[in-house]
């Protein structure tokens, strides 16, 4: 059986086939998104807009909250931020609708051509990578970017999850695996900056500007690899997208 593992840098690149897509937006959407999972949450509904979500708030019964940033802090009006480790420290609601200036919007558009999408971070690589292998042969990692332009923490773990789907999709009977030009140059990343996301963190563009924010605390964060065993999917619900945990 024959898997083939692919990256895209930016998720308005032409994106290859692929029967799952992960998402990767390290810092720090899809690490907010697996710790709302880990602190209790049930559903998260991803919008693209500030205006949507707060809408959204009003228009669904039931107790929704709205979480999310832009700038990297938390929009006038909304209940929560995107620091996952503020989430940890105050718990998270049962229902909320998210929206974050590349994340989001990187989950929502990797929807489009692919049956399965799931969000990954380093926290729950190694879980998003098992679950990816038993879903299906095709495999494309997505990393979110920075204001469309390329993220190195995001490219970084998605070389390290490559690592991870090479190394288990044999005990799910490949015999044969191929790597796209994408894949390839993903690992590469990985082995001359790895093994420490947070130092990558630090380092990278979106890291420096969180840091003089003040959330020097999610940078290690995010950094801790396989931390988590959620596996955030995007489904449909109230017919809109959704993100349960698994
Ligand atoms: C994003 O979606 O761009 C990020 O999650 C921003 C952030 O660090 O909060």
């Amino acid at each position: 059986m024959k898997y083939v593992f692919d990256v895209a840098f930016l998720p308005s690149e032409k994106l290859k086939e692929h029967e799952v897509r992960i998402v990767v937006d390290l810092l720090r959407a899809s690490t907010q998104i697996t710790t709302f999972f880990d602190c209790g949450g049930s559903v998260l509904l991803p919008v693209k807009e500030l205006k949507e979500a707060a809408d959204l708030r009003d228009k669904l019964s039931g107790d929704w909250k709205v979480m999310g940033e832009r700038g990297g802090v938390k929009p006038e009006d909304f209940d929560f931020g995107n620091s996952p480790v503020e989430l940890m420290q105050s718990g998270a609601p049962d229902n909320a609708i998210i929206t974050t200036s590349n994340g989001t919007n990187a989950i929502l558009s990797a929807v489009s051509g692919c049956e399965r999408v799931v969000v990954g971070c380093a926290r729950n690589a190694e879980s998003v990578c098992w679950d990816a292998i038993c879903s299906g042969k095709n495999i494309g990692i997505i990393c979110a970017g920075q204001n469309g332009e390329f993220s190195l923490e995001d490219s970084v773990c998605a070389g390290m999850m490559i690592e991870k789907l090479l190394a288990l999709a044999p005990s799910n009977g490949a015999d044969e695996m191929e790597l796209t030009d994408g894949g390839m140059s993903a690992l590469a990343l990985w082995h001359s900056m790895g093994p420490c996301i947070s130092e990558v963190c630090s380092q990278s563009a979106h890291g420096k500007t969180l840091s003089e924010l003040g959330f020097d605390n999610d940078i290690f964060f995010c950094g801790e690899i396989d931390e988590s065993s959620t596996v955030p999917l995007l489904t449909e619900k109230y017919g809109m997208y959704a993100i349960i945990g698994r």
